[in-house]
């Protein structure tokens, strides 16, 4: 796991050219090489797809072939609900990096009876094997320490699957919706086993109000009680956050000097 620590201005800069790179190298030795993108949603990913943009814009980087799979949905969420994943990519992230959106992907959380979701599931799972994996996930940290909506006491082994939002993640929430009770109560994700078998994992997390939740995932234990501590168990992981959010980390001077590589 790399711990990189910037000031807020240059922390998608430096996430943007991590992805950019890990899904550059994925495929690189496949004669149709497209490759697969994890998306998350929310705020923290935002300036991180701006700078995607712009390399696509530049002619830095072509994400045309690329398929994008989304992290989670909500479910029951009406088609077309603005605040709805699929909504949110599609307007947030393929237009603006040129991802076609008849290569987006994400759980089909429409259904009304949990048989239809649990199938729904286990279709995601397939599409993704299908496509032979997610080679690079973007990943941001709920402060509870949830990622994707693998809340706090989520199977390490999880696979895409319906989960309860817990009241913290309703609240943080809350504001991308007309009123708090808006918020749908449940979801489908993919799970901690899902997102370990990415090929690559990039964490983005700025502000204080992450910082108890990156220290937890970077310097605690390898626990459920903070799903973003599987990101210790991976062998190819960045998590990349702003002063604030490095608040509680202890050894961020270790990080400093790691990050300078062998000239530090
Ligand atoms: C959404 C997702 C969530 C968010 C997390 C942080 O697809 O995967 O885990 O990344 O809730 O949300 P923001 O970035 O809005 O603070």
């Amino acid at each position: 796991m790399e711990i990189i620590v910037l000031p807020t201005a240059d922390v998608a800069v430096r996430a943007a050219a991590i992805v950019t790179e890990a899904l550059g190298n994925a495929r690189a030795g496949e004669a149709k090489a497209s490759g697969t993108l994890g998306l998350a949603t929310g705020s923290s990913p935002l300036g991180l797809y701006r700078e995607l943009a712009r390399a696509q814009g530049s002619g830095q980087l072509d994400l045309t072939r690329v398929h994008g799979f989304a992290l989670d949905e909500y479910v029951g969420l009406p088609d077309g609900h603005p605040q709805s994943y699929r909504e949110v990519l599609t307007r947030e992230v393929c237009g603006p990096v040129g991802l076609d959106p008849a290569n987006l992907h994400v759980p089909d959380g429409s259904g009304n009876r949990l048989d239809e979701l649990v199938a729904a599931a286990a279709a995601y799972e397939d599409s993704i094997q299908e496509l032979g994996g997610i080679d690079v996930q973007i990943l941001g940290i709920g402060s509870n320490g949830h990622i994707g909506f693998n809340e706090p006491g989520s199977s390490l082994s999880s696979r895409t699957r319906v989960k309860r939002l817990s009241d913290r993640t309703r609240l943080d929430n809350a504001r991308f919706f007309a009123r708090p009770e808006d918020v749908p109560t449940h979801s489908v994700t993919q799970g901690l086993g899902t997102i370990l078998e990415a090929q690559a994992l990039v964490l983005v997390a700025t502000g204080l109000a992450k910082a108890a939740a990156v220290a937890a995932a970077v310097e605690g234990p390898l626990t459920a009680s903070c799903p973003a501590s599987v990101l210790q168990w991976h062998a190819r992981a960045w998590v990349v956050v702003d002063e604030a959010a490095a608040t509680g980390l202890r050894n961020r001077e270790y990080y400093a000097e790691a990050a300078a590589g062998l000239d530090g």
